[in-house]
C-alpha cells in the first residue's frame, strides 16, 4: 500500500483555520498543540457520520475533543440509555464502554451499533456473572434484583430490573419492599440504602475509579481550598459520600453546577467531567484532583474514525438473551 501523502505546512495551515470554529469551544482545556494533532480526525469523523448516517453517543467522561467536537448526544448512562431509543441514524458510534453499547443495542436492535475499542469494559461489570445471579437468586428465594447498567447484557438477563446511579434511590423505592438485591456495585448500594432506609443485599463489586477517593480528600480539599462545594459520585465509598456536599450521577453533577454555581468547585468523579463541564463556566473556579478511568480513555479519536471507515467493532448481542435483558432496561426507564 502507497505510504499517505505528507501533509504541507499550508494545507495543515488551512485545516486549522478552518476547524478554528470547532476548536474555539474547547480552547481553554485543550492545550493548542493537542489540536493541532486531532483536527484532521474530527474533520474527518464530521465527514463520516454525513456519508454513512451515523450518529455518535458520548457519555460524559469521554475527552473535550470527543465530546464537545464530533458527539452529537451526550449524557450519563441513563440518559444514553433513552437516547438510544430514539436515534435514526443508521449507525450509532457509542464513545463508552462496552456495557454502554450493549446498552444501545438492545434499546435499538435495528440499528448498527459500533464501539470504537471492544477493550473498553467495565471494573463493575467484570465483578459479576450470570451464574453469580442465578446463585444469589437461589440464597435469597423472593428478593428482587436489581442490576446496576454497568452489567452485561447476560447479566442484566438474569435480574428483575436495571438502575443506574440516577434512578437507583427511585428504582428501589418502587419496588416497595423492605428487602433488596442490588448489584454488583456494593458502594452505590450501601449509598441507596443510606437514603431509602431499604435493607440492600449487595456484592463486592466496586468502581476502580471511585473506590480511591477517601473521606481524607475531601476533608483536604476543603482545608486547601476554602469554601469549596464537594460533588462526588454515589459510586464513591459511602464515608466519601457523607463528607461531601452532593452526590449524584453524572448528569445530576453537571445539572448542580448549572444550577448553584458554586464559585470554587470540584467533582470527585472521572478526569474529564471537569474539563467538559468548565468549558461553559469559564467564571468558575474548577479544583482538579480526579481519577482516569482507564476503559473511557480507550476512545480516542482515531478509533473512531477508524470504527466509522471500516464498519468495525459491530456490537451483537446474543438472541437468547437479548429480550431478557431488554425487559429489565425497560421496566427501568418505564419508571
Ligand atoms: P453515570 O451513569 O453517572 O454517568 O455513571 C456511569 C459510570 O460509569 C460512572 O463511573
Ligand atoms: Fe466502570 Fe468506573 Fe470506568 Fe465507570 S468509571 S466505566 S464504573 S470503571
Amino acid at each position: 500500500m502507497d505510504a499517505p501523502a505528507p501533509v504541507t505546512a499550508t494545507a495543515f495551515s488551512a485545516l486549522l483555520a478552518r476547524t478554528e470554529a470547532l476548536y474555539a469551544p474547547i480552547r481553554s482545556v485543550v492545550p493548542p498543540a493537542d489540536w493541532a494533532l486531532f483536527a484532521e480526525d474530527v474533520e474527518a469523523i464530521l465527514a463520516l457520520k454525513r456519508e454513512k448516517n451515523a450518529v455518535i453517543l458520548a457519555h460524559n467522561y469521554q475527552t473535550p475533543e470527543i465530546y464537545h467536537c464530533v458527539a452529537d448526544i451526550v449524557g450519563d448512562s441513563l440518559a444514553l440509555a433513552r437516547e438510544a431509543m430514539h436515534v435514526e441514524a443508521d449507525i450509532i458510534v457509542l464513545a463508552g464502554v462496552s456495557f454502554m453499547a450493549e446498552t444501545a443495542k438492545l434499546m435499538n436492535p435495528g440499528k448498527t451499533v459500533l464501539i470504537p475499542d471492544t477493550e473498553a469494559g467495565c471494573s463493575l461489570a467484570d465483578s459479576i456473572t450470570p451464574a453469580d445471579i442465578r446463585l444469589m437468586r437461589e440464597a435469597y428465594p423472593g428478593v428482587p434484583i436489581v442490576a446496576y447498567v454497568n452489567t452485561t447484557a447476560a447479566v442484566k438477563a438474569e435480574v428483575d430490573i436495571c438502575c443506574t446511579s440516577g434512578n437507583a434511590k427511585r428504582i428501589v423505592e418502587s419496588l416497595g419492599v423492605p428487602r433488596v438485591i442490588m448489584l454488583p456495585d456494593q458502594y452505590l448500594a450501601r449509598n441507596v440504602a443510606a437514603e431509602t432506609g431499604v435493607e440492600i443485599i449487595t456484592w463486592a463489586g466496586q468502581c476502580e475509579v471511585h473506590e480511591r477517593f477517601t473521606a481524607e480528600d475531601v476533608r483536604e480539599l476543603r482545608a486547601a481550598h476554602p469554601g469549596v462545594t464537594v460533588l462526588v459520585h454515589p459510586e464513591c465509598p459511602p464515608e466519601v459520600v457523607a463528607e461531601a456536599d452532593f452526590a449524584g450521577s453524572t448528569a445530576a453533577m453537571t445539572d448542580y453546577v448549572a444550577d448553584h454555581r458554586p464559585p470554587r468547585v470540584v467533582l470527585l468523579t472521572e478526569c474529564s467531567m471537569s474539563d467538559n463541564v468548565a468549558v461553559h463556566y469559564p467564571d468558575l473556579e474548577f479544583i482538579r484532583p480526579c481519577n482516569l478511568c482507564p476503559h473511557m480513555k480507550r476512545i480516542t479519536l482515531k478509533n473512531i474514525r477508524r470504527a466509522l471507515e471500516e464498519n468495525r467493532n459491530v456490537v451483537t448481542i446474543d438472541p437468547a438473551i437479548a429480550d431478557r435483558a431488554r425487559s429489565s432496561v425497560e421496566r427501568m426507564l418505564a419508571i
